[in-house]
């Protein structure tokens, strides 16, 4: 599926900007995912921008998150390896392959960094592996983000913790103007 298409298929189904940011900071994370893996970049990164479609009409209680959006994407004709990561990302059964395990590592570090960014005046750009480790040992810093998920990145498809960051920053930088990180907003 070509990208504008992807991206105006997210338009349509989110209520919120901060949505859409979020799918496209874990989509940037997942493209550079693939490319340290010498996996297929679109499809991981379609991965992560379709990850929580459904996020804002799911709802708070999760009921149906990700079903509803495996529904939408199947409609839309999308490729069943991202329906199966985006299944993966919220129920442990789908996590199969890299590229349905990789999501969820994915989805966790692309919050933290996104939050981290915001805290900078230079935002993504510049962004260090150390100071982000920092925040990931600050458990008032960003609560949301599940730090279980980062920290087991290794265990979970075998990219040791600091090439995860440093791997997981270039994926943001990938994206950052789009979604208003860079110095000049
Ligand atoms: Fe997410």
């Amino acid at each position: 599926m070509d990208r504008e298409i992807a991206l105006s298929l997210c338009r349509e189904k989110t209520l919120k900007d901060t949505t859409v940011r979020h799918l496209i900071s874990v989509e940037g994370v997942m493209r550079a995912l693939a490319r340290r893996f010498g996996e297929d970049e679109d499809l991981w990164a379609l991965t992560g921008l379709f990850h929580d479609l459904d996020q804002d009409v799911t709802g708070e209680d999760g009921v149906g998150h990700a079903e509803v959006a495996a529904g939408w994407l199947r409609e839309a004709g999308v490729d069943e390896r991202v329906v199966n990561g985006v299944l993966a990302h919220a129920y442990e059964p789908y996590r199969t392959d890299l590229m349905s395990k990789a999501v969820v590592h994915a989805d966790a570090v692309a919050g933290l960094l996104v939050a981290a960014a915001l805290v900078r005046p230079e935002r993504a750009v510049g962004m260090k592996v150390s100071s982000v480790k920092k925040k990931l040992k600050e458990k008032a810093f960003a609560p949301g983000v599940n730090r279980d998920e980062v920290y087991g990145v290794e265990e979970g498809i075998g990219l040791p913790l600091e090439e995860f960051l440093a791997v997981s920053i270039e994926g943001l930088q990938l994206v950052a103007r789009e979604i208003g990180l860079t110095p000049e907003g």
